[in-house]
């Protein structure tokens, strides 16, 4: 007979998931798995999005395998439109379900909104290890909101920056920001002003339109694109686009789910995977972008990992 899952609430994933650091080496190796194809042992089909069209809303079904780590989760994933970053409720709201393999047991019900801050950004994070420019000094957010803390800490623990720099479309949530995190961090009034000169730019927002143009970005920048997760939303300009070398968490994602990349008709170059793989080059002295949609994966691996530890504290 299987026994009751556990329930981990934000609270105590936030408590086996300190250090988002810890996520890197297996989201390492789950990226090269992915994009390994059939032999990286990794089933994880695109997500399934269902609209929830009368409250600009949607759901996510996020379901993936991996037999390397012979893991098994879905995590579900809500995010709605028109909220402000200081809303009461977040605007994405996620639950991730651990399964044991062998047999198809409900192990575990976990909050996923820790999981997803995290290993997003820890993703983040290996992309820019691989395609920064050499000596990059300067690090610039655009956004306030979740994803700009878990960016600002895990990219402060693994480089150095001379300078930090943010700017969100409403200034009070950027001087919050900077009023909350450890370190010197500038607030920008625009986004011009934020990223010209800027080695590394981090793109954190739910714009739906371009906000970030090639002709304020310096060339040899690397830009992390992690808002737009739909075939209709942007957040960077043609331009940028086309011009950049172009790198994704997931090819077949991208092409489904991407307004950044299907509606600038860029080309994809590689997957990150392929990057950390080294059968692809990391082209960090040109200019780049990793546009980054979050695969299923990188919850599993981040799901294991805390209830891994959970398990060992028992
Ligand atoms: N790639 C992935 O794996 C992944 C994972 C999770 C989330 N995401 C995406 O990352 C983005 C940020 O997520 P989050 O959890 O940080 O959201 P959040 O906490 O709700 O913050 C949203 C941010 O976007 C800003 N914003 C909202 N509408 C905007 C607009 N029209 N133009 C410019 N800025 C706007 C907000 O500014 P205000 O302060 O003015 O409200 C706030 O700074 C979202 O697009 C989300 O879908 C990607």
């Amino acid at each position: 007979m299987s026994s009751r899952p556990v329930f981990l609430s934000a609270a105590e994933v936030q408590d086996h998931l300190r250090s988002s650091s810890l996520l890197i080496p297996p989201l390492e190796t789950a990226l090269a798995n992915f994009s390994s194809g059939p032999e990286g042992g990794v089933v994880q089909p695109v997500r399934t999005v269902v609209p929830v069209a009368k409250h600009s809303g949607f759901l996510g079904v996020m379901p993936a395998y991996s037999a390397a780590e012979d893991a098994l989760t879905t995590k579900l994933v809500t995010f709605y439109e028109g909220h402000s970053s200081t809303s009461a409720v977040p605007s994405h709201q996620a639950t991730v379900l651990l399964f044991q393999p062998n047999n198809g047991s409900l192990l575990a019900v976990m909050d996923g909104n820790v999981i997803t801050a995290k290993r997003t950004a820890a993703v983040s994070a290996i992309a820019t290890k691989f395609l920064k420019p050499p000596n990059s000094e300067v690090l610039c957010i655009l956004g306030a909101g979740v994803q700009a803390y878990s960016h600002y800490e895990i990219f402060t623990e693994q480089f150095f920056f001379k300078e930090v720099r943010i700017w969100n479309r409403t200034k009070e949530n950027a001087e919050k920001f900077v009023n909350s995190v450890p370190g010197e961090v500038r607030v920008c009034s625009s986004v011009q002003e934020a990223v010209t000169g800027a080695d590394v730019i981090i793109t954190v927002t739910m714009a739906t339109e371009p906000i970030l143009f090639g002709e304020w970005v310096k060339p040899g920048a690397h830009i992390n694109a992690i808002g737009a997760s739909r075939p209709d939303w942007r957040e960077l300009d043609d331009e940028l686009m086309k011009q950049a070398v172009l790198y994704v968490d997931s090819q077949e994602a991208a092409l489904k789910e991407s307004g950044d990349v299907l509606l600038s008709g860029a080309e994809i170059f590689a997957e990150l995977g392929e990057v950390v793989k080294g059968v692809k080059p990391a082209h960090c002295e040109k200019t780049t972008v990793f546009k980054s949609l979050g695969m299923a994966v990188e919850d599993m691996v981040a799901a294991k990992l805390v209830y891994d530890s959970w398990s060992s504290g028992k």
